[in-house]
């Protein structure tokens, strides 16, 4: 409820002259009991820095505050003082604010020269097949990236391919040896998968192909113009073209695909400034930071005593070209929860070195995507389900298959059914995936995902297309915007109250969820609002009310749908308006 607290602070601040210390302890939150009030205020902590106790100041608070035409009344309760605005000023806000496009509700233009935030996401390595913890990662990091340009931040979103290294010269390797030029252009992902896993085979009767592929690395590495260069960047070629068909589905856009390989030429620098720091020690031959200090037991390793480079020292000279290039205040890394110390390490190493860049280093981690075994019932990581990869490109046909059949049921007649399928059926996996906290696992259950009556994407979609119907039967433009607040008597929304309010706390979602990479917030939000509306709408007429009362309904169904479209969009959600 960014504009309303922000009155109700201006008010209080006023009523009790507050000075600055008293003003950082103001908390504004929702009431307990929505009758109680439109939005409360603990006094426990003013209170004690004026040596009263909560009860005396929230009465003398609520004695002292003089009604006007935004805030009705202010009532205290026990330690709480509760303020209840008119409902007309309520309406107007939430109504007129949306459908004129006004902050919070339409994006924030960046200012000039505000520092960047980096969201490095999705990150797959090439020459594999994309798992569901880079859909995971793909997801919430480009959620993350809409909410902040809405937030008006300047966001540089990167893809740190994982296109150097081991892994990569494994696979080189196993190309090498077993691959088929035919077999790969026919579907170059699984062929790829096959080379990866015949590899993994082999390697166990012939330890030699690890030396052979870290020769090859350090072919790679050399920069010559060679062999292994070349297939380097045919894979990488391949792979790229082959995850863009995933992106693309997912309205995914990356501005910058700078992956490991990219460090290829910075790593040398970022050593010999480990090197000045004087935190570069030789352990065994390899050059290692040690972390002990930091509470972190094992040290960070940055050339391994054969002289390669790893994981690690690409990520610490990434570190330095991000901080150079973009100047940014946050640089976020939507990583898996497994890669919990690498992270600790990076900015280990940086706090070891006096670094101020310690600080912006975030890792964003997230739990697993879990599958149910058929056989045991038992929910499991989804990539081990048969031992088997998971090509996102299938999983997500399966999703649009799923929903084309419900549509043939549901709604035989609509128009453009393949298109609303492709749309809700992706929608769906993107929903699940951001619906709960970040850090919970996600259980991959295509019924409870596809449920219409649940808390869906299908769900909260459907609430976006009940409004637009209300709409063309009103023969309304759904996008006509400020025009619709023409004539509108505000206080006959006072039946919305419900409504207004979830969709005045937009504001202050949307930035809590950036300020804690949480886009969970922006979902629970949509899924709140598509119930109230429901309920709303339930026993409140549109059609065949009253011109006054139709004229302000009108506009509210306009709003919210307009509102839950901003929302959704956030979180990478379309929204048809027939489904
Ligand atoms: N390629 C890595 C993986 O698949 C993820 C990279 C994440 N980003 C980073 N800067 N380390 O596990």
């Amino acid at each position: 409820m960014t504009d309303l607290r922000a009155q109700v602070r201006e008010r209080v601040v006023a009523a009790l002259e507050l000075d600055a210390a008293e003003q950082q302890a103001l908390l504004l939150q929702p009431p307990k009991n929505r009758e109680h009030g439109d939005i409360a205020l603990g006094c426990f902590a003013l209170a004690k820095l004026r040596g009263v106790a909560p009860p005396q100041l929230a009465a003398e608070l609520a004695a002292r505050f003089v009604a006007d035409d935004t805030i009705e009344s202010a009532s205290a309760a026990g330690p709480f003082v509760n303020f209840r605005f008119h409902r007309a000023a309520l309406a107007r806000m939430a109504v007129a604010g949306v459908l004129r496009s006004e902050s919070p509700f339409a994006p924030t233009p960046p200012a000039a020269g505000s520092p960047a935030i980096v969201i490095d996401f999705s990150s797959p390595n090439i020459a594999k097949p994309f798992h569901m913890g880079h859909l995971r990662s793909t997801v919430i990091g480009a959620a993350l990236g809409r909410i902040h340009r809405h937030l008006g931040n300047r966001v540089e979103g990167v893809n740190h391919l994982g296109d150097w290294g081991m892994p990569f010269a494994k696979m080189m390797t196993a190309w090498m040896r077993f691959g088929d030029e035919a077999e790969l252009h026919r579907s170059p992902m699984r062929h790829m998968f096959d080379l990866y896993r015949r590899y993994g085979d082999e390697a166990k009767a012939h330890p030699e192909l690890d030396d052979e592929a870290a020769a090859h690395f350090r072919a790679l590495e050399s920069g010559a113009d060679n062999e292994e260069r070349r297939m380097w960047q045919f894979l990488r070629d391949e792979s790229l073209k082959a995850f863009q068909g995933p992106y693309d589905r997912l309205g995914v856009t990356f501005d910058h695909f700078t992956g490991e390989s990219f460090y290829e030429d910075r790593m040398e620098a970022a050593m010999q400034r480990v090197a000045a720091a004087g935190v570069l020690e030789v352990d065994d031959g390899a050059e290692v930071v040690k972390l002990d200090a930091l509470g972190i037991k094992v040290p960070c390793i940055l050339r391994k005593s054969d002289g390669a480079t790893l994981y690690h020292t690409r990520d610490l000279a990434a570190a330095f070209y991000r901080e150079a290039t973009f100047r940014p205040s946050r640089i976020l890394y939507i990583v898996g929860a497994e890669q919990k110390l690498h992270f600790e390490q990076l900015r280990g190493v940086l706090k070891r070195m006096g670094e101020p860049l310690a600080d912006k280093i975030e890792h964003v981690p997230f739990g697993l995507i879990l599958a149910r075994n058929e056989e045991t019932g038992k929910w499991e990581k989804f990539a081990s389900r048969g031992g088997n990869a998971i090509f996102l490109d299938e999983v997500l046909d399966e999703a649009v298959a799923n929903v084309r059949r419900i549509i043939a049921e549901k709604n035989p007649d609509l128009d453009d059914p393949d298109e609303v399928a492709e749309q809700v059926g992706v929608s769906a996996i993107v929903f699940n995936d951001l619906k709960n906290s970040r850090i919970k696992d996600v259980k991959f259950d295509w019924e409870q995902m596809l449920n219409f009556d649940g808390e869906t994407g299908p769900y909260v979609q459907y609430a976006v297309a009940r409004l637009a119907g209300i709409l063309r039967k009103l023969d309304v433009d759904p996008d006509a915007g400020a025009a619709l607040c023409d004539g509108v008597d505000y206080a006959l929304l006072a039946d919305a109250e419900q409504v207004l309010l979830t969709m005045l706390e937009f504001g202050d979602t949307v930035q809590r969820a950036a300020e804690q990479s949480e886009p969970s917030l922006v979902t629970a939000l949509t899924i709140r609002l598509a119930g109230d509306i429901h309920a709303y709408l339930r026993d409140h007429h549109v059609l065949r009310a009253e011109p006054d009362v139709q004229r302000a309904r009108t506009a509210l169904v306009a709003a919210a749908r307009q509102l839950l479209r901003t929302a959704l969009g956030l979180i990478g959600v379309a929204a048809p308006d027939r489904m």
